[in-house]
């Protein structure tokens, strides 16, 4: 199966949406699915406003949002919007480009006042571009992702588990993998019996 795509749409580094995504890397990796990360910021930004398809950098990203099974979209909330770098790339993909894909939106914000931007604003575009099914977005406030120095972060108990939730859903609604339902196993070493 080629990488399920991740799509950062933050221009800041580090990112607290970016965050979300590498969260979601490490949780499709449990399951044995690749994933890709597309940065947009590191698209070349005059063919990003131009539109240029033609430029081998942003050629590859579509190629690679074409190839992809699935795809994972995350945004800081701007102006109570996803970021106008978002819009750039998402403006330069064909009409059908996400035509038969499950679509998995995220976003991170100030504060929780505007997390409906991912229904209301987000979501209508994905569905324009022909999303076959667009699941429940995951939105995080600022407090809830902590960005530790050399690039880790911390997510909130609460966050982790749904982010958890919305990648089952992925894997099973988009990937077409089994569920992960029960315990862990148990390793017969850890077993300890009382009679
Ligand atoms: C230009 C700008 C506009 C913003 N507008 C909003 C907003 O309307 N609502 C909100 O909740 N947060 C807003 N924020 C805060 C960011 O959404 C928030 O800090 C987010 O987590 C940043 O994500 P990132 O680290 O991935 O860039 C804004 C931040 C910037 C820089």
């Amino acid at each position: 199966m080629p990488p399920v795509l991740l799509i950062a749409g933050s221009p800041s580094a580090p990112s607290r949406s970016t965050a979300l995504l590498h969260a979601v890397t490490d949780r499709l990796a449990q399951r044995d699915v690749e994933a890709r990360l597309l940065q947009v910021r590191d698209l070349p930004a005059a063919s990003l406003l131009a539109a240029d398809v033609s430029a081998p950098a942003i050629a590859q990203a579509v190629a690679a949002l074409a190839d992809a099974p699935a795809i994972v979209v995350a945004t800081p909330v701007y102006k109570a919007a996803y970021s106008g770098l978002l819009k750039t790339f998402l403006d330069l993909l064909p009409q059908t480009a996400l035509k038969g894909k499950t679509v998995l939106p995220l976003a991170t914000g100030g504060s929780p006042h505007h997390m409906l931007a991912l229904d209301y604003a987000l979501r209508p575009v994905l569905q324009s571009l022909g999303a076959r099914h667009i699941l429940p977005g995951v939105y995080a406030s600022d407090a809830q992702v902590t960005l530790v120095p050399e690039g880790a972060y911390h997510l909130q108990e609460e966050l982790d588990a749904r982010l958890a939730e919305a990648v089952q859903t992925l894997a099973a609604e988009g990937l077409n993998l089994p569920t992960q339902r029960g315990f862990a196993p148990v390793a017969f070493s850890s077993v300890r019996c009382s009679v």
